[in-house]
């Protein structure tokens, strides 16, 4: 194993931004941003020993710091939405920055994924740290977070949240890396299994009403391995109002899914000790000159979001996401690659 940290030019403002980049015996790397807690580049071996990275994302800094699409980088304090953007905790109404109409969407206007982080390297992996404030987009207390990204020699990410709270708060971590497996182009023919046999209804904002539906018998069906886009279009008034896919699945266990490309030969599963997984099929994701030539475009990658079910603290019955004040919260999901 072998890592690095070094210097990857400068948000607009001028701040500078810092990458470290750790490597595998068998040549697999992974490189990540100061900037944001940012997974810039996961390069794995596909069929045949070519490297594929299977990340979308930009070269430079600028681009990052411009960006509105959370390109691999880690989301809080809250990820995904907070209805009406505010809850109610200890018997007080917190109000919360609105970034997505009436909404808070992943940790407000500017979250953690647009935040500058200490970063270091170990042989195998990058640690990110940052100590939100109290009262930062609204939250309540100081929140000490670290985030470890291991790279494994077989070719494993396996990502750690830790993280220490000074009062009560909601907490929910995820990284938002867009997957292609096959480097660009198209993501809807990856093949895709999910662990879950229902998943959250959303309203018409893609916020979570609290009611979980069944999969059975509906496009959202993801228990027998198929193409990401095969049912994206069909009637259904959820797709419709996501655009696609953009709902939290209610996994069953560890194993949450598989997905796998027939092209590059790449297949990759994740694991988590979360309760939910987010599948968004990038139906937003604005049309810009990616890294590596790549030309980004809505449906050119499938994210796999482990988290708290969203809007949890506004849904009776959802898996709480508060950590009280003292307490220390602990997660890990883990994208493992292998070749067909
Ligand atoms: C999440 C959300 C989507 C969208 C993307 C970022 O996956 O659920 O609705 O906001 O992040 O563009």
């Amino acid at each position: 194993m072998s890592a690095a940290v070094f210097p990857f030019g400068a948000l607009s403002d001028g701040t500078p931004v810092t990458a470290a980049r750790i490597e595998n015996d068998a040549g697999a790397s992974l490189t990540v941003l100061n900037y944001g807690a940012t997974i810039q580049s996961l390069r794995v071996p596909g069929r045949g020993g070519a490297f594929v990275d299977v990340v979308l994302g930009f070269d430079s800094a600028v681009e990052y710091g411009a960006g509105a699409d959370y390109l691999g980088a880690t989301v809080g304090r809250v990820a995904n939405r907070i209805g009406g953007a505010k809850f109610t905790l200890g018997g007080k109404t917190y109000s919360l920055a609105k970034n997505d109409g009436e909404n808070h969407l992943h940790g407000g206007v500017r979250g953690f994924d647009k935040r500058i982080w200490a970063i270091a390297a170990t042989e195998d992996s990058v640690v990110c740290e940052r100590l939100s404030p109290d009262g930062e987009e609204g939250y309540p207390g100081d929140l000490h977070t670290r985030v470890t990204f291991a790279l494994t020699q077989g070719s494993a990410l396996r990502i750690t949240y830790d993280v220490y709270a000074g009062a009560d708060t909601p907490v929910n971590l995820t990284n938002h890396a867009y997957f292609n497996l096959n480097g660009g182009g198209s993501a809807m023919e990856h093949v895709l299994q999910i662990f879950a046999d229902r998943f959250c209804e959303n309203d018409e904002h893609c916020l979570p009403t609290g009611r979980l539906l069944s999969v059975t018998g509906t496009p959202f069906d993801f228990r027998e391995a198929k193409p990401v886009g095969r049912d994206i279009d069909a009637e259904n008034e959820q797709l419709r109002r996501g655009g696609g896919y953009d709902h939290n699945f209610c996994l069953s266990g560890r194993r949450a899914a598989v997905l796998s490309s027939e092209e590059s030969g790449i297949v990759m599963t994740v694991e988590t000790d979360l309760p939910g997984m987010q599948l968004y099929t990038a139906n937003f994701l604005s049309e810009n000159p990616g890294k590596n030539g790549v030309r980004m475009a809505r449906r050119g990658a499938v994210c796999l979001e482990t988290q708290l079910y969203p809007n949890a603290m506004n849904c009776w019955g959802f898996p709480t996401p508060i950590l009280r004040a003292g307490r220390h919260m602990h997660s890990e999901t883990v994208y493992a690659f292998s070749v067909l």
